[in-house]
């Protein structure tokens, strides 16, 4: 089971996370990794002048933009490289 945290603190939440958030959503459900995925909403994680900061389990942040989410998920939670 893996965790992606996605931050939504204001700097965060101004530049999109909630569209990161339904995205991911939707990629879980296509991939229909929603018994392995799991998604949860955090509060900054202090590297708020980039993108959407997004953890999985201990490793990130990451900085996530909206063009960008597709490629992270693949890269990251699909693991095709
Ligand atoms: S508000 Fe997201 S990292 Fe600070």
């Amino acid at each position: 089971m893996k965790t992606i945290y996605v931050c939504v603190g204001s700097s965060c939440h101004l530049k999109g996370s909630y569209d990161i958030i339904r995205a991911l959503e939707k990629l879980i459900k296509q991939n229909h990794l929603e018994n392995e995925v799991e998604l949860k909403a955090e509060f900054c994680f202090g590297n708020c002048t980039k993108p959407v900061s997004v953890k999985i389990d201990d490793k990130g942040p990451y900085s996530v933009d909206k063009d960008r989410v597709e490629d992270f998920f693949r890269q990251n939670i699909l693991g095709d490289n």
